[in-house]
């Protein structure tokens, strides 16, 4: 069987450090890896509307940041296929007939649509297309017949959706789409990357995220003002390294071979955690070395960004290119979906010759 990816991020703001521990680097590795036949990476803009209904500027000015995040990452258009959902109409299509198999109740119980809800007070007045966009996401994993979606953990609970509707859709119509494989960072640190301030989420209305597009200058001064554990007061007293925002993104970040650039009185991280709970290490000198670490990490990206700003319209050309892409792969299954479902009428041979003899025979 081919093995086949499918991913993607809602065009809501750009994209941060936790994006890129989260799925993002995990992506290029698996681009770069030739393991796979097809890579689909999609900017999931009709699901942002599902939550921004009335503000599709928001989502249009942020489509353009993506790409340019995506691209100065590392994918690479002629490795992965870079498209908009939007523009591939089949996926509304297959939605459309998989909201038959779901059930009003299976998707209350989803536990990330709960919590979107209460996040955005949606409790008395949920838009449906919110309410539903975890069988939107079912068709956009199932149109490309995806193996395996790299995704943040928050993502789960639409996996184990798109199973179900894969099993169910199978069951009554006959072997026709794909179950996907769920694939999570390895390292708990990349699992959840929490904010700047320590909070777990990192979000643009709390002022507590690194973007990739940041500059040297404006990473630096969030690493220095990052919360860090509020009892170590002084140099001398013992710190505590776990849920310190600091030490997580040293275990989402660093390697060993940054300890012999920047710091070569460790020699790795397990020393460094030793000493700052021991006492006698100060947060600066922690914060420093995760700038070093951190610039080093963001540099590249940086600078591929820069090469890809100068040239917006051919950015907007590989998508509009990926999505006519996209849209072919999509059509094939959503043929095959409609001849499952028997809904295949024009091309039904069999079925225009047995109507016309049954009212031959009257
Ligand atoms: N829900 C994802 C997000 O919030 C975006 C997305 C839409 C997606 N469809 C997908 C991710 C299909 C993986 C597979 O960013």
């Amino acid at each position: 069987m081919s093995k086949i990816i499918l991913t993607g991020d809602r065009p809501t703001g750009r994209l941060h450090v936790g994006h890129y521990v989260g799925s993002l680097r995990r992506r290029v590795e698996l681009q770069n890896s030739g393991e796979f036949d097809d890579i689909f990476i999609m900017i999931a803009d009709a699901q942002a509307l599902t939550d921004n209904a009335d503000n599709p500027e928001k989502v249009r000015q942020n489509i353009i940041e993506v790409a340019l995040d995506y691209l100065s990452c590392g994918l690479d258009p002629a490795k992965s296929t870079l498209f908009i959902q939007s523009q591939v109409p089949q996926l509304t299509e297959l939605s459309f007939y998989y909201m038959n198999l779901v059930t009003v109740s299976r998707l209350q119980r989803n536990p990330t649509v709960k919590t979107e809800i209460q996040m955005r007070n949606f409790e008395t007045s949920i838009p449906v297309g919110f309410f539903t966009y975890p069988i939107s996401q079912a068709a956009d994993i199932t149109a490309f017949k995806a193996t395996v979606v790299p995704v943040g953990e928050d993502q789960l609970p639409m996996i184990e959706q798109t199973k179900e509707i894969v099993r169910k859709f199978n069951s009554v119509y006959g072997e026709v789409l794909v179950e996907p494989e769920v694939l999570l960072p390895s390292n708990k640190a990349c699992l959840r990357l929490p904010g700047t301030d320590g909070k777990a989420k990192m979000s643009k209305s709390l002022n507590n995220c690194i973007y990739l597009s940041d500059s040297n200058e404006e990473v630096r001064k969030k690493i220095m003002s990052m919360f860090t554990d509020p009892n170590h007061l002084r140099v001398d007293d013992p710190g505590q390294v776990e849920g310190n925002p600091v030490f997580i993104y040293l275990d989402a970040f660093c390697r060993d071979e940054h300890f012999e650039r920047y710091l070569p009185d460790y020699p790795n991280l397990d020393a460094l955690k030793a000493h700052y709970t021991r006492g006698g290490l100060g947060d600066v000198k922690v914060k420093k070395f995760l700038n070093n670490v951190l610039q080093e990490e963001l540099e590249p990206i940086r600078q591929r960004r820069k090469e890809w700003e100068k040239n917006i319209p051919e950015v907007y050309r590989i998508l509009e290119e990926g999505s006519k892409r996209a849209e072919a792969v999509a059509a094939q299954t959503l043929a095959e979906v409609k001849r499952a479902m028997k809904i295949n009428y024009f091309e039904d041979q069999e079925l225009i010759a047995e109507q016309a003899k049954r009212f031959g025979e009257q």
